[in-house]
């Protein structure tokens, strides 16, 4: 039987919704306030699940220390208390907007390759706060 463990994390990072190939017309129509110099912050929460079998030996599907020391060294440490479009090449101005959208997507690729044996990423949710969250899910049988 496959169960997925959930482990909430918190960050807070700024970011800047604006794309320098844009006029400042087309920014604002498309970013809004999000598109103000210097950007705004946000305390992030982040949900990684990672699915696998009880290990019959200990009752967990993943050592949560080493899923902890892993997200910390992976995620959290090169993202908060950083300005995103700064301290993540792929999100310098010209490149992908710093979007929870795009956070999921980067966090999952650096998340995915590293779990141990035995569990697997099942899902990625990152909140921007109680009212916006984006979320990648392994759809599930
Ligand atoms: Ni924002």
């Amino acid at each position: 039987m496959t169960l997925q463990l959930h482990r909430v994390y918190r960050f807070s990072a700024s970011h800047l919704y604006r794309r320098p190939d844009w006029s400042e017309e087309d920014n604002l129509l498309h970013f809004g306030k999000c598109a103000r110099l210097p950007g705004h912050g946000h305390n992030y929460r982040l949900t990684v699940s990672v699915a696998g079998e009880v290990d019959p030996a200990t009752g967990f599907v993943v050592d949560l220390g080493l899923l902890d020391r892993l997200v910390s060294e992976r995620v959290i440490q090169p993202l908060d208390h950083t300005h995103l479009n700064e301290s993540v090449p792929e999100f310098a101005p010209g490149g992908e907007i710093p979007s929870s959208e795009n956070l999921v997507i980067w966090i999952r690729k650096r998340l995915e390759a590293v779990l141990p044996a035995g569990c697997r990423l099942s899902g990625i949710r990152v909140a921007e706060d109680d009212d916006l969250a984006a979320e990648w899910q392994v759809i599930r049988d």
